[in-house]
């Protein structure tokens, strides 16, 4: 398992501190400092988030009330007004920063862009008034299935000017899985493209989003704007479908932004879990704005001079977060790249990273261990010296990979903050800052101001140091997820009921096991739910099961993880089938065809393999761990006397 054992990284203990050259110049520039700024946020978080977002933010008209917290639901800036594509450029443009370049883009076949300041708020007006002229209006839910391309966070910006919530659907997810976001968020339109590059082939966005329509299947949805990237040959329906370059044509570049109630609908972002289909989690204006501000501002350490760049898929909370929101607030300049590191051109990322003298370089510990395999060759002969901090966030990152990026990457000067946080949480919550904080190869080591996060056992009693236990966020931050989208129900349950609350307490559960050291450094170790990370993609195994189970040959599923060194996670998927259908090659690979048509290539099981019977408990539920065993190649030990026909472990310990 790539997720890091207790007993390996027990014994890690090597400590890295910042150089006194980048301390002296960080915005948090000591221990001491990020400790005094704990806890004075610790002793009155109202009072800590409210100046700050006094300072740091503009507001329309200012809040009454700092915090409503109704456990589990929270407001922040309660009758606030604001908006953040105000925050994230309206506010520049009477500064220097106006022709500052907000969003510098680079094209996977090499094609390019830079915004400044004024430009992206001539592009984002235009296309909030073409939004308004389709008839989105303030409320209206706006899907978004793009590639990496400007016009996703022009958007973005867009939706958000008006106060239409967008639901970003990641462009490798399929048909299916878009039709069943737009029908659960009742998105009232569409922003694609014609396609979009990734790894030297085009993907046909703009087709999938026909098969997501077809036979009325989104019947909420009234127009696509359809972006033109790839000059893709597509149809256009006649009154459904727009080219956005038709109806920008003579459209005012002057647009408002609407004053929003600081608790109004800013996003809805699907997620897995571990049980039933994947979860909108609901993000509001005024305290995402905050939080995204704050944690980019900090943990990034910007400087204005910066060229900060995350590789994330704007269809991700990273994206969301730490590509548009977060370094737009702060008027920094934020890098997209359309591309992912391929066979064709292993060296893309260290030609950015020259070409534009990247200076914080953010990015997922699956494509680390791949730049590891590809090898250290193709960083070393790029000039990366531009470089001053690394990130890394998605999945726990083993110290060996950790190690390489510092050297390899980092010349062994740069910091790294690994940096903890979900969809649900809106922003980064364990972090190095990287000038205080001394960092530990796999650790994220401490929460951030104003973060009273946890590692407890089920009853909400915190665990001695160094060992295992759930954790938890004791106290609302301002990022937090506000509900599931239409569901309060399974808000409550998924993260507030698994430790109960008690004397008034309650326990944000994460769904991460973790433990803390004795220096308070925080070790994630991986999820404790049936949610799988697949090259840091979250997955819930019963929605590939569900999947699976929807084909004709296919009588029950289980799926399981197995781990794998470059992705995290290899999805293996044990089947039993119909009566009369027999295990074969094709069945095997139309089963896993059938899975990408249902979710998308990111689910495609890595293996099928298929049995007489799954191993049950006498009351009928699958045992997963069994199956992760066995998955692993590894002897199936613990209990197992709650099996209820022992003969069927047996047979698929055989076959194997
Ligand atoms: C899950 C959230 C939020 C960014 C992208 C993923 C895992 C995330 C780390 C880290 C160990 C991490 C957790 C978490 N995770 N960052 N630095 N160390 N694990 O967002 O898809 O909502 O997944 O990713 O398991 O619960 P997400």
């Amino acid at each position: 398992m790539t997720v890091p054992t207790i007993e390996s990284i027990l014994h890690e203990n090597r400590l890295f501190h910042p150089t006194a050259e980048f301390a002296q110049q960080a915005q948090i520039k000591s221990l001491q400092d990020y400790e005094q700024l704990y806890e004075r946020a610790k002793a009155n978080p109202e009072a800590f988030w409210a100046e700050l977002a006094e300072q740091e933010l503009h507001w329309f008209q200012k809040w009454d009330k700092v915090l409503d917290w109704q456990p589990p639901f929270a407001k922040w800036f309660v009758d606030g007004k604001i908006n953040i594509s105000y925050n994230c450029i309206d506010r520049h443009l009477t500064t220097w920063r106006r022709n500052k370049a907000a969003l510098i883009w680079e094209g996977e076949p090499g094609d390019s862009r830079t915004l400044t300041y004024a430009q992206l708020h001539r592009e984002v007006c235009q296309f909030a008034n073409v939004l308004k002229q389709l008839g989105v209006q303030k409320g209206d839910v706006v899907g978004i299935y793009m590639p990496m391309i400007p016009e996703a966070a022009i958007a973005m910006l867009a939706c958000a000017r008006i106060g239409a919530p967008h639901t970003v659907v990641f462009g490798g997810f399929s048909a299916e899985a878009l039709r069943d976001r737009l029908n659960d968020g009742q998105a009232k339109l569409v922003v694609t493209a014609d396609g979009g590059w990734r790894k030297d082939a085009i993907v046909p966005l703009k087709d999938q989003v026909d098969k997501a329509l077809e036979d009325n299947g989104a019947p909420t949805v009234e127009n696509v704007l359809v972006v033109q990237r790839t000059q893709q040959r597509v149809s256009m329906e006649p009154g459904r479908d727009h080219w956005w370059h038709d109806l920008r044509q003579g459209i005012s570049s002057d647009c408002p932004a609407e004053p929003m109630d600081s608790e109004d609908m800013l996003f809805i972002l699907y997620t897995s879990g571990s049980t039933g289909k994947p979860k909108g989690v609901v993000h509001t204006t005024g305290g995402y704005n905050l939080y995204t501000h704050m944690t980019t501002k900090w943990i990034f350490d910007l400087r204005d001079t910066d060229v900060y760049w995350c590789t994330a898929d704007v269809g991700w909370i990273t994206g969301h977060s730490y590509i548009v929101y977060g370094p737009l607030s702060n008027g920094a300049t934020t890098l997209m790249y359309e591309g992912a590191p391929r066979a064709s051109n292993p060296g893309c990322f260290w030609d950015v990273i020259e070409k534009y003298g990247v200076n914080i370089f953010y990015t997922a510990p699956t494509a680390i261990r791949a730049f590891i395999k590809m090898g250290e060759h193709h960083p070393r002969s790029r000039d990366l010296s531009s470089l001053r901090l690394l990130g890394t966030v998605g999945e726990p990152i083993n110290p060996e990979a950790w190690m390489w990026y510092y050297r390899v990457i980092g010349g062994e000067r740069c910091p790294i903050v690994d940096t903890w946080w979900q969809t649900e949480t809106g922003g980064i919550m364990i972090t190095p800052l990287p000038g205080a904080i001394p960092t530990k190869p796999g650790s994220a080591t401490r929460p951030f101001p104003g973060i009273l996060a946890d590692v407890v056992d089920l009853e909400g009693n915190p665990v001695p140091d160094n060992e295992g236990g759930y954790l938890v966020v004791r106290y609302p931050w301002p990022s937090m997820m506000r509900t599931v989208y239409g569901d309060d129900d399974r808000f409550r349950r998924t993260y507030w009921e698994h430790i109960p609350p008690r004397d008034g307490q309650y326990f944000y559960f994460a769904g991460d096991g973790a433990r803390r050291d004795e220096d308070g450094y925080f070790w994630v170790m991986g999820r404790v739910d049936d949610v799988i990370s697949v090259s840091g993609h979250r997955l819930g195994t019963m929605e590939i099961e569900s999947a699976l189970v929807s084909h004709p040959a296919v009588a029950e599923a289980a799926v399981v993880g197995k781990p794998d060194e470059l992705r995290g996670e290899e999805i293996v998927a044990f089947v039993t089938l119909e009566g009369h259908y027999t295990p074969s090659e094709e069945l095997d690979k139309a089963l896993k065809q059938h899975v990408v048509q249902e979710i998308g290539a990111l689910a495609r099981p890595g293996q099928i393999r298929f049995s007489d019977a799954l191993p049950k408990t006498r009351s009928g539920k699958i045992m997963r761990r069994l199956l992760r065993s066995l998955a692993a190649g590894q002897d199936v030990v613990g209990d197992t006397s709650t099996l209820e026909d022992r003969s069927v472990l047996d047979k698929l310990r055989e076959e194997a």
